[in-house]
């Protein structure tokens, strides 16, 4: 696992935005997950600014998002569809045919979710997955003791991450408390993994997944077990940091590291 710590949010969104870049760059069909919340929102635009000023393109990517809301309509303001038609697909030039995101409103929740994870496979798997993660230590909506091998199915919500979207909501009784999320082992299942932080409210999560045990208790600790993930913080999100002094020295030695 590779740790950055950057001194604030945008700094930290540049960087995320150039792993996907060389991603792109090398694999120009790349299928990329993707992933909604605050933190990502800055990876985002910074991804939209080198589309317009660098020509970064999208044409041939696919995408998959990570999660959705049970029971809001792709239309609703809050869905996740909604989400990242707002921020992301419509200023790119990703096909729209070439979008995945889980849906909120299929009257087949088990069918929905095993089509899903056919397809990610039809496609080639997951090069690039992009991560937020919850004040609980939630990975897309793996709440504590989810199975750290759980495939895309439908969740309840813990009543931390209900209390943390309310903000999002006009009453905390509106937010949904189901929703339909990959699993841990269908992220674990990606070639990459970047996981996005910011923030104080971050911070005992980040330790925890950095520093603690793998456990179900935090999902995001399951990135302990892939070969290729890196987690890019802030400054306040890395606070709880025992070895933040060991994180800087191997980010600072590595351009002169051996080429494996
Ligand atoms: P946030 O959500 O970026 O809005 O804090 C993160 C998450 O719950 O994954």
């Amino acid at each position: 696992m590779e740790v950055i710590i950057h001194r604030d949010y945008q700094s930290m969104s540049k960087a995320a935005a150039l792993l996907v870049a060389e991603v792109l760059n090398t694999k120009p069909n790349a299928v990329l997950g993707m992933a909604t919340g605050s933190t990502p929102l800055g990876l985002y635009q910074e991804l939209v600014r080198l589309h317009k000023e660098q020509q970064l393109d999208f044409s041939r990517v696919t995408t998959f998002n990570l999660d959705e809301y049970v029971g809001l309509p792709a239309r609703h303001p809050q869905s996740y569809h909604y989400f990242m038609h707002e921020h992301f697909f419509q200023h790119v030039n990703i096909p729209p045919q070439n979008i995945n995101i889980p849906s909120g409103t299929t009257s087949n929740y088990p069918a929905f979710c095993q089509w899903y994870e056919n397809r990610i496979a039809e496609f080639g798997g997951i090069d690039l997955q992009i991560l937020g993660i919850g004040s609980d230590g939630h990975i897309a909506f793996n709440e504590p003791t989810s199975s750290l091998s759980s495939r895309t199915r439908l969740k309840t919500l813990s009543k931390q991450t209900i209390d943390d979207n309310a903000r999002f909501f006009d009453r905390r009784e509106d937010v949904p408390v189901y929703a339909i999320t990959m699993g841990v082992g269908t992220i674990l299942d990606a070639k990459k993994l970047v996981l996005v932080a910011s923030g104080k409210g971050k911070a005992r999560a980040i330790a925890q997944t950095i520093e603690g045990p793998v456990t179900s208790m935090v999902t995001a600790s399951a990135l302990q077990l892939h070969r290729d993930a890196t987690i890019i913080t802030d400054e306040e999100a890395a606070t709880g940091l025992k070895m933040r002094d060991y994180y800087e020295f191997i980010y600072a030695a590595k351009p002169a590291a051996p080429k494996s």
